[in-house]
């Protein structure tokens, strides 16, 4: 059977990612994904906030989880003498894009969101690659997210499979945030 976790993870393999090949490529990754880790606390508490009974708890102990990630990757950054941009309008794009669902809509679309950054953890081959040409300092966060996800991800696709009843909105938010991952990613390389 189908379960919409399986749905969700389909929609978002089907997107295809673009390819880094340089360090420039490497950098506009990092600072992008800074972006959008720099919002994952502030969803979940919104989350938190919005969200009741047991998805409240999956969020809460969510939150406690994603603490700091921004900071690390910024402290990563520093290594490859690199900053966080300022403004990063992809970033705000497509994180903000679930303050809108969180306010206006339900605490549910947040549950695809999460999917889309989740469901296709960097692989850990790709991982040494990195460490190889930056150093294992340099790569901390995007290691520990490559260890951790694919455990995150069993417990989200269990999450999303329990709330059944908003796998529409669920769905589609994993496949417009993947889509919105991929564009801005291809866009920026394109530019660096
Ligand atoms: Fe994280
Ligand atoms: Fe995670």
């Amino acid at each position: 059977m189908m379960t919409p976790s399986i749905v969700t993870a389909d929609l978002i393999c089907s997107v295809s990612m673009p390819k880094m090949e340089t360090r420039a490529h490497f950098i506009a990754f990092l600072k992008f994904v800074h972006g959008l880790m720099r919002a994952s606390g502030p969803l979940l508490e919104l989350a938190v906030e919005r969200s009741s009974g047991a998805l409240r708890e999956y969020y809460k102990a969510h939150l406690a989880e994603e603490k700091d990630h921004a900071d690390w990757l910024a402290e990563d950054m520093e290594l490859l003498s690199e900053a966080p941009s300022q403004i990063d309008h992809a970033a705000a794009a497509t994180a903000g894009a679930q303050y809108y669902y969180l306010r206006h809509v339900g605490p549910h679309a947040l549950l695809g969101y999460m999917a889309a950054m989740e469901f296709r953890p960097m692989s850990l081959a790709d991982v040494e690659s990195l460490e190889t040409l930056y150093g294992a300092p340099a790569i901390r966060t995007l290691r520990y997210h490559a260890t951790h996800d694919p455990e995150h991800a069993k417990e989200l696709a269990r999450v999303i499979d329990e709330h059944a009843k908003f796998a529409d909105i669920i769905c589609y938010s994993a496949f417009v945030t993947t889509r919105m991952l991929a564009f801005y990613l291809d866009e920026r390389m394109r530019h660096a």
